[in-house]
């Protein structure tokens, strides 16, 4: 590998004006006035396959496009499909950025972006990597097919409904499928991660009088619609951290106590957890560590609450409303925990408002076996490219498409974060440490290799 290694070390400089240019395309895919930009970080990413020699296809959807490039199939060698997403979070509060959003900005080592990890950076470890493999070699060791989407940020329905056809799952039949868009365990500690949280996402509207009224005139004889969200929100889980929603732990798969055992082996104090995040307490589920609330038990968070006015006056609101989620883990099911969350809050209703819950989106928590062949093709990858063995672990953020993938094709996902979880994803000052996207493009570049040494169809069968 001393040929593709050198190519990578010889080209580092033009991988980081390549991440530089993706990352200035503000592709927000929840802003509608931004779908232009959606569109343009697609044709961003057809333009590298075209550049690698590849003849990419944008795939229309229902919403953003797919694109989609394959490599030279390889017979006798393992398929191998790369999921990733160029669609980013919004990028609000805008002035708690130290450099813009959008001008990507290195200081100290890290790439500061909004996406520069979350997914553009790590996803195009992967292009380079197999860029690097072609102009070195002329071609793989395994067939390469892509797939990278622009609705992962908002649920990702177009790559959902694409899926269910044929056509779809006879292009994308693979053996296994990578998808780097999570994190390592910690600085200098690469992780293999075999279990994310699914999620089910709802809006929440609260409707009282038919317009706003004078509260000393009206106030107490007329239900308000924020202290109504606020009871109805509280209502859902409890001071012990359980959700009150019935039957809402019912098919929770318990963890192991071998599970619990790995888990409380791996590094981790709860003093530095509380001061990377910059609180004075935790707090979660009774009777659960840390690790084992974030990565293996479900959760209910608001995410945020709109209602009345921000200056005094003292008006009864005619509305309100909340943003809202549940995490959800191993065998529990989005559209059960929906129709009990329907059911919890109409039996809560307050006399007086109406109250309405739409169903935004959902996933299942997905687990992927660790017993596999190209789990330790990935295991020699990561070690190449990163100079340590990988760690196991489970993370409490959620990828729609896993589960997805292995019921519509049958094949189980390598997760491979390059990632670090004080990246500020989803949050202001959004970084990748750039080192991390180098090691993650050779541990890439050694996977292909890795996955060579493999047979094809080594992964289950669909069950
Ligand atoms: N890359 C994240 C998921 C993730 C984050 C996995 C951290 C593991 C660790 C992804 O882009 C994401 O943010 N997903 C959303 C999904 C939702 C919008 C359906 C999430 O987890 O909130
Ligand atoms: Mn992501
Ligand atoms: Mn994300």
């Amino acid at each position: 590998m001393d040929d593709i290694d050198n190519y990578l070390s010889s080209h580092a400089a033009e991988f980081e004006d390549r991440l530089c240019a993706l990352l200035k395309i503000p592709s927000i895919g929840a802003d509608k006035s931004h779908h232009g930009d959606v569109r343009r970080a697609a044709e961003w990413v057809a333009a590298q396959f075209r550049d690698m020699g590849l003849v990419p296809e944008v795939i229309e959807t229902s919403g953003q496009p797919l694109v989609y490039a394959q490599t030279e199939p390889v017979p006798g060698k393992p398929v191998v499909l790369v999921y990733g997403h160029y669609d980013v979070q919004p990028v609000e509060p805008l002035n708690e950025w130290v450099s813009p959003p959008f001008e990507p900005t290195k200081r100290s080592g890290n790439i500061y972006a909004r996406g520069a990890t979350d997914d553009k950076g790590q996803m195009i470890t992967h292009l380079l990597s197999a860029a690097a493999w072609l102009k070195t070699r002329g071609k793989l060791p395994v067939q390469l097919k892509f797939v990278i989407e622009g609705e992962e940020e908002v649920g990702s329905k177009g790559i959902y409904d694409f899926l269910a056809t044929p056509a779809a799952q006879e292009k994308l039949k693979c053996d296994i499928i990578v998808i780097s868009d999570c994190s390592q365990y910690g600085p200098g500690q690469p992780a293999i991660t075999y279990g994310l949280r699914g999620i089910v996402f709802f809006e929440l509207r609260v409707t009282g009088p038919k317009q706003d009224l004078h509260s000393g005139t009206f106030g107490g004889a007329v239900t308000n619609p924020i202290n109504a969200i606020c009871k109805l929100l509280a209502s859902l889980v409890d001071e012990r951290g359980r959700v009150q929603v019935p039957g809402f732990y019912d098919d929770v798969l318990p963890l192991s106590e071998g599970e619990r055992k790995q888990i409380a082996a791996l590094p981790f104090t709860d003093d530095a957890f509380r001061k990377q995040v910059g609180v004075k307490a935790l707090a979660g589920e009774e009777g659960f560590t840390t690790l084992e609330r974030r990565w293996a038990r479900p959760t209910f968070d608001v995410h945020g609450i709109w209602g009345g006015q921000q200056v005094s006056k003292t008006a009864i609101p005619a509305r309100a409303g909340a943003k809202f989620s549940f995490r959800l883990v191993p065998n529990q099911d989005p559209q059960k925990i929906t129709k009990a969350t329907r059911a919890f809050l109409s039996d809560h209703q307050p006399p007086g408002v109406e109250v309405e819950l739409i169903e935004s989106h959902g996933a299942k928590a997905a687990v992927v076996p660790l017993n596999s062949p190209y789990v330790a093709a990935a295991q020699k990858a990561i070690e190449h490219g990163f100079g340590k063995a990988p760690v196991f672990m489970r993370e409490g953020g959620s990828i729609p498409i896993v589960t997805n993938f292995r019921e519509r094709l049958g094949v189980d996902t390598l997760l491979l974060g390059w990632g670090l979880d004080d990246d500020n994803t989803h949050s202001p000052n959004e970084k990748f440490c750039l080192a991390d996207f180098h090691r993650g493009i050779k541990a890439s570049a050694h996977l292909w290799n890795e996955l060579g040494r493999c047979g094809a169809g080594v992964s289950p069968a669909v069950h």
